[in-house]
């Protein structure tokens, strides 16, 4: 039975929104193993947080600094591949939520901040839970280019009106994984 490393989600954002937080419910669901919040400055979010997974106020850099991790970071050179995670003890997703234009702050917040090497999930920006879901596959051993991506979703909400999510997200069974209760949540 492979060893699935611990997952990381460095709390980047000032705030807990409620997409956010839907976004890491999901997350956690996905990678339904070892997880860790780290970057909690108050204890608002730490309450509400260590209802999910554990939780720690210092950075990922500061806790896990002797130990092999991997940031998966858009901006990195080589691709994150299966024996990446055999090999790793800890791998560091940004909560960090897009905007349409990426500005880089997984790199500036916590690539450039820290001694660990660095694998990107494909060309596409990806959601937090996205970016664990494809995460997961890999770690269960597929290649990047075995996994399908959409560049965006269109969420239709009548006749006229729809939002576009510009986002990659990932395919299974002709259908796009989508947060739970996001459409809700854009919809009301
Ligand atoms: C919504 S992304 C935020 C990206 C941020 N806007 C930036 O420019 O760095 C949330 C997190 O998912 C992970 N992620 C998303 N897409 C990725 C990709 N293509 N490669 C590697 N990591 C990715 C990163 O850990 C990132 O911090």
């Amino acid at each position: 039975m492979k060893k699935q490393p611990l997952l990381v989600i460095e709390h980047c954002e000032p705030t807990l929104s409620e997409w956010l937080l839907l976004e890491y419910k999901h997350a956690v669901k996905l990678w339904d193993g070892n997880l860790v919040f780290t970057r909690i400055a108050d204890n608002r979010t730490a309450r509400v947080l260590q209802k999910l997974g554990a939780v720690q106020k210092e950075k990922a850099k500061d806790i896990f600094s002797n130990k092999k991790c991997i940031v998966l970071d858009p901006q990195a050179k080589k691709p994150l591949l299966p024996n990446d995670c055999l090999l790793c003890d800890v791998i560091i997703i940004g909560g960090l939520l897009g905007y349409e234009k990426p500005k880089g702050r997984t790199k500036k917040l916590i690539s450039d901040k820290s001694n660990f090497e660095t694998r990107n999930l494909g060309k596409l920006q990806l959601s937090i839970d996205g970016a664990v879901f494809v995460t997961k596959a890999i770690f269960l051993g597929l290649n990047l280019k075995d996994i399908e991506i959409a560049r965006e979703i269109e969420i239709i909400h009548d006749t006229v009106h729809s939002t576009i999510l510009p986002f990659g997200y990932p395919i299974i069974e002709n259908k796009p994984v989508i947060t739970p209760g996001l459409i809700k949540y854009l919809t009301r």
